[in-house]
């Protein structure tokens, strides 16, 4: 197979600089680690195999690739003795690869997996042993410099810390990702020596190798370097978390998206919109959210992992893996818990929190109520104020509601209990067994008034005073002689 294709990932560097118990490539922008993103990208290669080089932390980092990919080949670099010494590592670990070895870092997460198929398919089209995914940068402080000769070939990759003036004055730079003819890398990885400013095997003296050897070697320039920026530090990365969602951001609203405020709103890279959903400013779509045609999201709401339905509108909300149906209102003020499932053209209204629950189709849940662990029926009308209990202090039971119920405000509805169909319910109820379809039940007390009692029992207060003002007496007092 002439086309082959390894992908190595290094991801064995600590990154001290970013100051964490966590390591660099597991620190997150867009809903994934940027070791995430640079494995998406590059999955978009379709590669033979995926090599992943880990040493630091691996107990983290190697689990969370087995979750990405789970196929992925886990190399183990016990010591970090530069990117040469890791690629050899990687090649070891697979045996004898062919065709094509891509090289790429774990901390670029900006990088996309069309400009890889570009770089790559250069690189198979020039039949190089070394092809260079370069850069032209403003300021090439800390990178390889790419040197070329009189005549514009590579002719060397230039490690800042080994580099003469003259040549730390080059800006065209080393990305770190480079293309390897698999037959050159495995005879020439065993030839890199460590001996300069490092004291490290670096990968980028293949370049000079293949040279020497008399082997064609070129760079491919990449024109949006953002692409192949890392993230050292977290000032950095959230430098780069922002423009990665500028860039997602205005890919959605290229796809029919309308976004008022692009600013202050945030989406993950796994978010999935529909034409004409409009977003409202101060909007975080998180995680693998979905969301349908014509619905309207915010201003102010975070949704993480959660589907919203086609024309539904939610205000001012924060919901985590819940469903939202087709034409349902949520909002303003309200809490989606994981498991909660709105019917189409329902409602949860202002402070109003539900978790695991399913409130069926055009069933309302209009104010100041917790929903938990419950089924509501279609079409019913939860009273405002409504409080399921769910929790007896050990152990969660369920509330099941019929459909096309009225419950009265101020109810508790303590569970394990059932409403029936059409049912009802006085204000201030408290419903501690199973309710009949059709029943109206109430289980508050007449009212009772004890007259005279705040004179009695506040005297001179302003509550008395009140009370005396607007004729109160009190039947206990004699009267006066
Ligand atoms: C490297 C390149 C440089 C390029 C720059 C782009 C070399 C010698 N230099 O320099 O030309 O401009 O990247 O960012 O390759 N790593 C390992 N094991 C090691 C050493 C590094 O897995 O033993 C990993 C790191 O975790 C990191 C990547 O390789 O993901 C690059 O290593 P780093 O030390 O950051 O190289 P740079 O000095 O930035
Ligand atoms: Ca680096």
């Amino acid at each position: 197979m002439a086309n082959e294709l390894t992908v190595v990932v290094l991801a064995a560097g600590g990154g001290t600089r970013m100051k964490s118990k966590t390591m660099k490539v597991l620190h997150s922008i867009g809903g994934r680690t940027m070791v995430g993103h640079v494995l998406a990208a590059v999955q978009a290669l379709e590669p033979e195999r995926i090599v992943a080089v880990v040493g630091h932390q691996r107990e983290q980092v190697g689990p969370h690739i087995h979750e990405l990919v789970p196929d992925a080949v886990l190399a183990v670099q016990e010591e970090l003795l530069g990117t040469g010494d890791a690629v050899r590592v990687a090649i070891a670990a697979v045996g004898e690869p062919t065709g094509t070895v891509l090289v790429a870092a774990g901390d670029t997460p900006l990088l996309e997996g069309e400009s890889l198929r570009a770089f790559a398919a250069d690189h198979l089209a020039a039949g190089r042993a070394v092809s260079i995914l370069s850069g032209v940068v403003p300021d090439p402080t800390g990178y390889g410099r790419v040197v070329r000769g009189a005549d514009g070939d590579v002719e060397a990759i230039v490690e800042e810390k080994d580099a003469t003036d003259e040549q730390r004055a080059i800006d065209e730079i080393n990305s770190g990702i480079l293309a390897f003819d698999a037959a050159f890398l495995r005879e020439a990885l065993p030839r890199l020596t460590n001996d300069n400013a490092k004291g490290e095997y670096y990968l980028t003296d293949l370049v000079g190798l293949a040279r020497d050897a008399g082997l064609s070697v070129g760079a491919f320039a990449i024109d949006d370097v953002a692409q192949t920026e890392g993230a050292n530090d977290r000032a950095q990365l959230a430098e780069l978390g922002r423009e990665l969602n500028r860039r997602i951001v205005t890919r959605w609203m290229r796809a029919g998206v309308s976004v008022m405020d692009p600013a202050t709103t945030w989406i993950d890279a796994d978010v999935v919109l529909a034409e004409d959903v409009t977003i409202l400013p101060g909007t975080q779509l998180l995680g693998a959210t979905v969301i349908a045609e014509d619905a309207v999201v915010g201003p102010d709401t975070t949704l993480k992992d959660c589907e919203v339905g086609t024309g539904a509108r939610v205000v001012r909300t924060h919901g985590e893996l819940a469903v939202v149906g087709a034409g349902a209102n949520v909002g303003p003020w309200s809490y989606l818990r994981p498991g909660t499932e709105l019917g189409a053209d329902g409602k949860i209204g202002a402070f109003v929190e539900t978790k695991n629950a399913s409130i069926g189709p055009g069933a309302k849940v209009p104010h100041l109520s917790y929903v938990g662990d419950a089924e509501i029926g279609e079409g019913t009308n939860i009273g405002a104020g409504t409080i399921v209990a769910n929790y007896d202090g050990v152990a969660k039971h369920r509330t099941t509601v019929g459909r096309h119920a009225r419950t009265g405000s101020n109810n508790t509805f303590v569970a394990p209990v059932t409403i029936g169909d059409g049912a009802a319910t006085g204000a201030g109820t408290v419903v501690r067994h199973d309710v009949p379809a059709g029943a109206l039940t109430v289980s508050s007390g007449p009212q009772r008034d004890l007259e005279g009692w705040v004179l009695r029992r506040r005297a001179g207060t302003t509550q008395a005073a009140a009370a005396e003002s607007a004729g109160a007496e009190d039947p206990q007092r004699p009267a006066e002689a």
